[in-house]
């Protein structure tokens, strides 16, 4: 059963709290770019309608910009919609966010199922991408038809990477945190969280696709239990070149798979 959104209160209170959130939240975590301070009280917890905004900013503010071309860059809710609007529209059970009296500070989002997803994306993001742009004029200034072949080539090599992993990997996620509030176990909290959410929704393996220069973000995962399952070199909008990816991966186990005595092995 897939967990339903949960737009109410947050989940996580302070009998719950482990050590790793404890140490999370045991500091004022200030995001200099962002004017955000939050609060010692940061905590994961499922995303609610109101968080909409705050994760559609944070995710283009995170974003590598080899994967914006410079002609969107004036146009943050288009690009906004092609990152993000599945997981915060179609999927929203399946995002978290830790927040602090201020804001968001980080935010995970995925998919438990990546083929429904791209189903979505083709049927639902695609054709309002298109109309949006010709609506704003970012199509005038980017020709939509480039960047619609960009995006395709993108998406063929990215697909390729993934193929086979249907089965063994269907779930992903992407992860961020503000600058300022990194280093303080945000990012595990959030990532723990989806892992749960997913193994719970019956998804055997999860996949996160991490740029080959992100050393943190390499390190990151690998402490979280993942590992490289191949690389590939992706197609970006904003970038010439080919740009070098690692494709993460990390085996689930569900609570019924523990009870039950399955202990799926992980990596
Ligand atoms: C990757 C990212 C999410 C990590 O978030 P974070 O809250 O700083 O990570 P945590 O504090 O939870 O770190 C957990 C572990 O990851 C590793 N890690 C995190 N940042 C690291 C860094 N800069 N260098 C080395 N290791 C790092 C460490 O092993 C750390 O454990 P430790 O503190 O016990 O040593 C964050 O740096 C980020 O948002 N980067 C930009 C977006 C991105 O690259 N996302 C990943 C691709 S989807």
């Amino acid at each position: 059963m897939m967990e339903k959104p949960d737009f109410g209160a947050p989940k996580v209170g302070r009998g719950t709290r482990n050590a790793a959130e404890r140490r999370a939240v045991g500091g004022t975590l200030h995001d200099p770019k962002a004017g955000a301070t939050a609060t010692p009280t940061a905590l994961t917890r499922s995303c609610r309608r109101t968080d909409r905004e705050s994760v559609r900013g944070l995710a283009v503010r995170l974003a590598d910009p080899r994967a914006i071309p410079a002609c969107l860059r004036d146009h943050p809710e288009w690009v906004a919609d092609g990152m993000t609007r599945y997981y915060t529209d179609a999927e929203p059970e399946s995002c978290f966010v830790a927040a602090g009296d201020s804001g968001v500070v980080g935010y995970v989002f995925g998919a438990v199922s990546t083929a429904r997803r791209d189903r979505w994306v083709a049927a639902r993001v695609l054709p309002g991408l298109v109309l949006r742009g010709l609506a704003t004029g970012a199509g005038f200034r980017c020709p939509l038809g480039q960047m619609l072949r960009a995006g395709l080539r993108g998406w063929r090599r990215a697909s390729a990477a993934k193929r086979g992993l249907r089965r063994s990997h269907p779930a992903h996620l992407h992860v961020g945190v503000c600058e300022g509030a990194r280093g303080r176990g945000v990012g595990r909290l959030l990532v723990s969280r989806f892992v749960e959410h997913a193994a719970n929704a019956g998804a055997p393996g999860i996949h996160a696709s991490v740029i080959a220069s992100n050393g943190p973000a390499r390190r990151f995962f690998e402490q979280q239990g993942f590992h490289e399952l191949r690389r590939y070199a992706a197609a970006f909008p904003g970038s010439p070149d080919p740009v070098p990816m690692i494709l993460f991966g990390r085996r689930l186990t569900s609570k019924q798979d523990e009870r039950a005595g399955r202990t799926g092995a992980l990596g």
